[in-house]
């Protein structure tokens, strides 16, 4: 009680404020989302996603480098896919020498040691844009979770420590484990995106990727059919339950800022790290505001790290990793 009490006296200066801080960011909290291209000495700038690049693979090998010069060890690829290689079963996806195979092969080979995370889901492979199958106007779960499956193997197959399923249909995470085990693959791990939001945040991410739902007569325009309701608390936890129950060894959260009470609600029930994705929109918001002088950038940035950190993120998806890196170590 007051006086015998006063607070300030833990705010008294930074010594003391860092004896007390209860939330620190170590290089081991980011797990870096990376987009790579076909082509060579290809180096291309995402028009929404300011200071974030696509890579072929050449210049994959420096960045990786990069990265685990910086302090990071862990990635998640990405790949645009030609258009002319796109169809309704994400055929393209289980291409031994696909791009996102021979991506994994390039970041093993120059960095053994940096861990490889890969996005399953059929929206890059997709003509219509979908993580899914289509058949009569609808995105079909089942067939879909067979594809998912030997997408996954064949990851794992080119050298991916953990497949990281975004897609959100039923059932996947049991069928890519199954898969998986059938194959041998006991020791690669999946990271589920469990409770994904159909989120309007996704936007400068499918411009990068070029992976938007295609405007097409009869086809879902919107990911809300398997994606999930954002007004949607309980089901987050349903979600991730069953995901965990299905084989999940890692358990997602996304979008990050706008979901920390699912986060701590996850945090408060679950007994497997939480990854939570700070998402593009995350990041071209502050970038944004930021360039015209509104926001103070790394001020701003480290504050919404530590909060994702507090809300009970164990890891963080983020484009703003090596920003965080050069700051802080
Ligand atoms: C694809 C996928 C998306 C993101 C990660 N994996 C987009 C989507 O679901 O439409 C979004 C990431 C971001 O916005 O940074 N399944």
């Amino acid at each position: 009680m007051y006086p015998i009490r006063r607070n300030r006296r833990l705010r008294t200066n930074e010594a003391i404020r860092g004896l007390v801080r209860e939330t620190t960011i170590s290089p081991n909290d980011f797990l870096v989302p990376l987009f790579v291209v076909e082509g060579t000495g290809v180096k291309e700038e995402i028009a929404s996603m300011p200071n974030y690049y696509r890579y072929s693979l050449d210049l994959l090998e420096n960045e990786v480098k990069t990265l685990w010069d910086l302090g990071l060890r862990s990635v998640l690829l990405f790949v645009k896919v030609p258009d002319n290689l796109k169809d309704n079963k994400g055929t393209e996806a289980l291409n031994p020498d696909g791009l996102m195979q021979r991506a994994i092969k390039t970041v093993k080979n120059t960095c053994p040691d940096m861990l490889v995370m890969t996005d399953v889901a059929l929206d890059p492979f997709s003509s219509y844009g979908h993580d899914g199958i289509i058949a009569d106007g609808k995105i079909i779960n089942d067939e879909t979770v067979n594809v998912l499956a030997e997408m996954s193997v064949s990851h794992a197959k080119a050298g991916a420590d953990f497949v990281a399923p975004s897609d959100m249909m039923d059932g996947r995470i049991l069928g890519i484990r199954e898969g998986l085990d059938q194959h041998g693959f006991i020791d690669t791990g999946i990271m589920s995106y469990s409770a994904k939001y159909a989120s309007a945040f996704y936007g400068p991410f499918r411009d990068a990727l070029d992976s938007a739902p295609a405007d097409i007569k009869d086809i879902p325009k919107d990911k809300k059919t398997y994606q999930m309701d954002f007004a949607n608390r309980m089901e987050a936890i349903k979600e991730t339950e069953m995901d965990i129950d299905e084989g999940a060894d890692i358990v997602m959260v996304k979008p990050g800022l706008c979901y920390l009470d699912i986060v701590r609600d996850i945090k408060n029930v679950v007994d497997v790290p939480i990854a939570v994705y700070q998402v593009s929109g995350e990041y071209a918001m502050l970038k944004a505001a930021a360039e015209k002088g509104w926001l103070d950038h790394d001020a701003v940035m480290l504050e919404q790290i530590t909060a994702i950190k507090r809300a009970g993120a164990d890891l963080i998806a983020s484009y703003f990793a090596k920003d965080v890196m050069k700051l802080l170590f």
